[in-house]
């Protein structure tokens, strides 16, 4: 199943829950939180606290994606928040398969999350206890970059895998998703699309979520 998950990182965090409010009414079925600590990524973004109040906002699964040093020390408070997926790099702590058990001992969905530079390979030990795969396709710390086309690569790699070992997770990229690059994410095998500027970037993220959704459909129709 296709999904859109809109990143709030572009979002006006001063209309928040309208905002979000906007782009779930387009038709998003997640929505994409991106925790920044300004250690692991050049930025600082929110916590438990944000999580906690947009919760109150809608009832849609709430995909966060921590980019934070020592991730594992955080899961319980995100969690406690009400996050229902927690998405985790490979590259920010030593013991990724700790940390992967302890997200799904807390009842949520477990994802690793790789950066450009990390190769597919390195997930080889952990792909059966993970729900969904999150492929950077920009260097995470900021909204509004370009798209780096070979994460396409990576997501086939990662497709011929799961089919190959007959593992059940689900594909998920993020950075630099719009109109010129959904298509060939969905053809590439990509299921779960991340996008923050494509939404909240410019225009209405009502309208922005549909076409957005449109065109990734479309791409569907087209591969088979
Ligand atoms: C980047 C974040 C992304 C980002 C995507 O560090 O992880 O989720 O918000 O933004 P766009 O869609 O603008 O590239
Ligand atoms: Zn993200």
């Amino acid at each position: 199943m296709i999904e859109l998950a809109p990143s709030i990182l572009s979002a006006d965090f001063a209309r928040l829950a309208e905002e979000v409010q906007a782009a779930l009414a387009g038709g998003a079925t997640l929505l994409h939180v991106d925790v920044m600590d300004g250690h692991f990524v050049p930025n600082i973004t929110i916590g438990p606290p944000v999580v906690q109040s947009l919760r109150r906002v809608t009832d849609v699964p709430f995909d966060v994606h921590l980019m934070i040093e020592n991730p594992d020390e955080y899961i319980s408070a995100f969690a406690d928040a009400g996050a229902d997926w927690i998405s985790v790099h490979q590259e920010a702590y030593i013991h990724l398969h700790r940390t992967l058990e302890h997200i799904a001992s807390r009842g949520l969905k477990a994802g690793v999350v790789i950066n450009p530079a990390t190769p597919v390979e390195t997930l080889s030990e952990v792909l059966d206890m993970v729900d969904h795969v999150l492929v950077m396709s920009v260097n995470p710390g900021f909204g509004g970059q370009k798209f780096i086309p070979a994460s396409l690569e990576k997501v086939r790699t990662l497709a011929n895998i799961r089919n190959a070992r007959n593992l059940g997770f689900r594909i998920e990229i993020d950075g630099g998703i719009g109109p010129e690059t959904i298509a060939n994410a969905v053809r590439a095998g990509v299921e779960i699309l991340v996008a923050g500027n494509a939404v909240f970037g410019h225009g209405d993220p009502h309208a922005n979520v549909g076409q957005l959704l449109k065109a990734a459909r479309e791409a569907t129709l087209v591969k088979v």
